[in-house]
């Protein structure tokens, strides 16, 4: 067997061949299935999105319409799994809520079949359909209240923002939504997609898959950070606090969060359209401080840091958008959760179709021929 080099992270090591979404992290190109993203950010829905991404074509108008359709008619969670949510601790965090939800999915569709198109295709629609019915449950139930049913007439995104808010969304907030779907929904060979292909090798079924995948997307080094920039931006608290703020975290070698990207060493192209987003959410419906706050941000980091690649990443205005759109921080991971449905997605598939289970190997450091201590001892 030919020995490799240990790397910390894996950093450069290829875990997968994969035909589902493409990174130039020094030209800042990023691609779902060969189309670059912002061509999709400006043409495209996160439902189609998804289908792209899972099925590797654009739909037809037929296949995207009958697409819709079936994740319309799946929107609705059982009753066993909302008690089962009203039982949570209001205090906990909907991450945890949401990866408990969806693995107990499976004690519901426990059949595996997953050589059966079919089955793929019901498992598709049931999670991209639940999720965000689950996020938004846990949401309104932390704080006493019922969930409010999915709306018939209302599409994806516009749904989402309906059952958390109980009222029917701005146009324009409803579309800014779904284009922030659009950029979360794939990114190569990230943690919990990575999580999710090894989850998928052992041939388990695809709740489990989401669930693993949830469970490590909820850290501040990965999906968490959005949440985290959020903290900091109103820990800084105004434009003329940037500058100590930053040379501080500089000197304690502190990480400025949503900055700096494994593979990214330009500013992430999801980003520079996440920023145009805030700007148009800003124009509408009122100027935000901390959006000042986090150019100003950017801006002292780039001359500080830039040398090192260290430039905004997808998690760096995307907080700012959803708080504007009366998001609590602590769903802005779960919401990057829904969007990344679509990317697991595509990856438990693909992994399927060329299945070796993962079963990496390891550099032993420790110890050989240590003989027990009895407990007296010790
Ligand atoms: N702020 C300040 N310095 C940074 C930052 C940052 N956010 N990120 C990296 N650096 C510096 C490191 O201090 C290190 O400097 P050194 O070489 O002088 O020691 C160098 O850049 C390399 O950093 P690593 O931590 O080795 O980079 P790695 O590729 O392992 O980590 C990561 C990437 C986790 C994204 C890192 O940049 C980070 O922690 N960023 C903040 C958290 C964040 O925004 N995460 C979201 C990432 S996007 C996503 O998951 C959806």
């Amino acid at each position: 067997m030919m020995v490799c080099e240990y790397k910390p992270g894996l950093e450069g090591i290829p875990a997968a061949e994969s035909s589902i979404s493409f990174v130039d992290g020094q030209k800042g190109i990023l691609e779902y299935r060969g189309i670059r993203i912002e061509e999709l950010a400006s043409k495209s829905t996160f439902l189609e999105t998804a289908y792209l991404l899972i099925w590797n074509e654009l739909p037809t108008k037929q296949q995207i319409a009958e697409f819709e359709e079936e994740v319309k008619m799946h929107r609705r969670i059982k009753y066993r799994i909302r008690d089962m949510m009203k039982s949570f601790p209001e205090s906990g965090h909907p991450m945890d809520a949401l990866q408990a939800s969806a693995a107990a999915l499976g004690l519901f569709y426990s059949r595996r079949d997953l050589h059966n198109p079919v089955y793929i295709r019901d498992a598709v629609v049931r999670l991209l359909a639940t999720i965000p019915t689950m996020v938004a449950a846990f949401q309104l139930m932390r704080q006493g209240n019922d969930p409010v049913r999915p709306h018939d007439d209302l599409d994806y995104s516009a749904n989402f923002l309906y059952m958390l808010n109980e009222k029917k969304p701005d146009p324009l907030a409803a579309r800014i939504f779904d284009v922030c779907l659009i950029l979360q929904a794939e990114h190569t060979m990230n943690a919990s997609t990575f999580s999710a292909r090894v989850t998928a090798s052992t041939l388990t079924d695809p709740y489990a898959v989401v669930a693993s995948a949830v469970g490590t997307l909820g850290g501040p080094l990965h999906g968490g950070a959005n949440e985290e920039v959020i903290h900091m931006l109103e820990e800084i608290g105004s434009v003329s606090n940037v500058r100590p703020y930053i040379e501080d975290c500089i000197q304690r070698k502190a990480k400025i969060m949503g900055l700096g990207h494994r593979v990214y060493k330009v500013k992430d192209p999801r980003a520079t359209i996440l920023q145009d987003l805030a700007q148009q959410l800003f124009a509408k419906f009122g100027h935000d401080k901390y959006f000042d706050i986090a150019q100003e941000v950017e801006r002292v980091a780039e001359e500080k840091l830039g040398h090192k690649g260290i430039y905004p990443n997808v998690d760096f205005y995307s907080g700012l958008v959803y708080r504007k759109m009366g998001i609590p921080t602590d769903l802005f991971t779960p919401i990057f959760a829904i969007a990344r449905v679509a990317g697991w997605l595509a990856h438990w598939k693909e992994q399927l179709e060329e299945n070796r289970i993962f079963r990496p190997t390891q550099v032993y450091n420790g110890r050989h021929e240590v003989s027990y201590t009895p407990i007296e001892q010790r």
